[in-house]
């Protein structure tokens, strides 16, 4: 007779995660799936074959709340299939909505098995147990004392290049932000945690990472010889890696540009000379009014010193309009310090009011159309900076991480050193290596390029 089950292998089920918001949303999408593998979870391609879907949620903008809710709702229908057809689906709504607004979740969308913030993912495994087994509802969006990044498993790893998020939270309090609040408090890994990490993404065959923080320049994770160590210390220890050919950074605030880490960039080759730098608004009145800690032109005079250090360096940045109060002459400031700086790329947004925050009840708001119109122009101005950069790329040589097959056959493409994805015909065993390519040609948001060492087809 054959033994009932002795096998230890967990039963195999799908999980499906959709992910919202930002890079460090990314990261922690990946390693919930890491969580929840032992529990014999892999990848679901399609939503409808997942036993499990995990939300991961942003709560910047209005906007970002909003898609949650309406994927909740085609979330529901697939459950009330899968229920006549006598199945079922898990159903969890994790990040910083979840963290936000995790009893509405609960109230509005009350089939959703399972609410989590950022902080608890780790808890993943005894939370799908309550749901599954006990048939319980799970709300956890506590701030552990302990943090997760203790309880993760090692990470596993898809292509070559990885996040890896060094530090946590935020307690700069921009009047417009949500994140301090759904984040939680500042924390900074510490270093010894952080290279394990990425020694274990380099050995899974990363050759790129980037290092990942609300406030990333702001690290300071105590080091193994007790003290403080700053991102650039990090950074220039992480260069000394075998295999890891490039690092990266994001996302980093103006106040916590430091001179160790501007000469980073000056020193350290696997830097890579792209920086996204968000700066919000040209207007020094509405800079104080954010809370951004600093004047239009001491973002300037930073950006010099950074082109000092690196004069290869491109530049990216984030800019709200339609913040309240905000006039047509600081727009004009706005736009003035676009045009003196030259991004290679830019996100800009209209402000969005963003319950709790102190900005949200300021009296002066600004109408819907205005700052419409106030987008578009920035938007036209940012534009034509990215195509004008991207345009003096082309003739150039650049080293190019191939890390994504194209849509067409025999086509591969990869991101070039500033961040712009190129497209060249090369064979597929050139996927994953770093490839010298020319640009031949550049489009608004992309570059065209050739190989330049054709050896490297044989
Ligand atoms: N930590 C980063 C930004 C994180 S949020 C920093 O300090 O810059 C990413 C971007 O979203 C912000 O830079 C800002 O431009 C935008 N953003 C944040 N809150 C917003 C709001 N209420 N309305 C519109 N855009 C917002
Ligand atoms: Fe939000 Fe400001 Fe913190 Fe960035 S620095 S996460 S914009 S509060
Ligand atoms: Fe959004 Fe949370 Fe990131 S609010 S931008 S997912 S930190």
């Amino acid at each position: 007779m054959l033994p009932l089950c002795l096998s230890t292998q967990p039963v195999s089920k799908k999980l499906f995660i959709r992910t919202y918001g930002c890079q460090m949303n990314v990261y922690d999408s990946t390693r919930m799936a890491d969580v929840l593998a032992p529990l014999g979870y892999d990848t679901a391609l399609r939503v409808e074959d997942a036993d499990m879907v995990i939300l991961n949620t942003c709560h910047i903008r209005e906007r970002a709340e909003e898609k949650v809710f309406s994927e909740l709702g085609r979330l529901r229908d697939l459950k009330e299939a899968r229920q006549h057809e006598g199945g079922g689906l898990l159903i969890a709504v994790a990040g910083c909505v979840a963290q936000a607004e995790g009893a509405e979740i609960q109230a509005r969308a009350p089939y959703v098995d399972i609410v989590l913030g950022p902080q608890t993912y780790h808890r993943l495994p005894e939370m799908v147990a309550r749901a599954s087994r006990a048939g319980q509802k799970v709300l956890d969006t506590d701030f552990p004392v302990e943090p997760k990044f203790d309880h993760l498993p090692a990470p596993s790893a898809q292509g070559p290049s990885a996040f890896l998020s060094v530090q946590e939270g935020c307690d700069k309090f921009c009047t417009f932000c949500v994140v301090p609040y759904t984040r939680g408090a500042e924390y900074s890994r510490p270093v010894a945690s952080v290279l394990a990490e990425a020694e274990r993404l380099v050995e899974t065959g990363v050759r790129e990472i980037t290092l990942l923080g609300q406030n990333v320049n702001g690290y300071h994770g105590p080091g193994p010889d007790g003290s403080a160590w700053s991102l650039g210390r990090l950074i220039r220890h992480l260069a000394r890696m075998p295999g890891l050919d490039r690092i990266r950074y994001t996302t980093s605030h103006p106040r916590d540009m430091d001179d160790d880490l501007i000469a980073a960039h000056r020193d350290v080759p696997q830097l890579m000379p792209f920086l996204h730098l968000p700066v919000q608004s040209g207007s020094d009145r509405i800079l104080a009014e954010m809370n951004r800690q600093h004047t239009a032109d001491d973002y300037r005079r930073l950006i010099d010193r950074l082109r000092a250090a690196q004069p290869d360096l491109a530049l990216s940045s984030d800019f709200i309009v339609g913040f309240p109060g905000e006039t047509d002459a600081d727009v004009e400031a706005t736009l003035r310090l676009v045009r003196d700086i030259g991004f290679a790329q830019a996100y800009s947004f209209k402000y969005s009011p963003r319950p709790g925050t102190p900005a949200a009840a300021i009296g002066d708001q600004i109408p819907e159309t205005v700052k419409e119109d106030r987008l578009t122009e920035l938007q036209r101005v940012i534009g034509e900076q990215a195509v004008a950069f991207n345009r003096g790329c082309v003739g150039r040589h650049f080293d190019v991480l191939l890390d994504r097959p194209g849509r067409h056959p025999g086509q591969l493409i990869g991101r070039s050193p500033y961040m712009q994805s190129v497209f060249v015909t090369a064979p597929e065993a050139l996927l994953n290596t770093v490839q010298r390519l020319e640009v031949v040609t550049a489009n608004p948001n992309s570059l065209a390029a050739k190989l330049l060492d054709q050896r490297a087809c044989a």
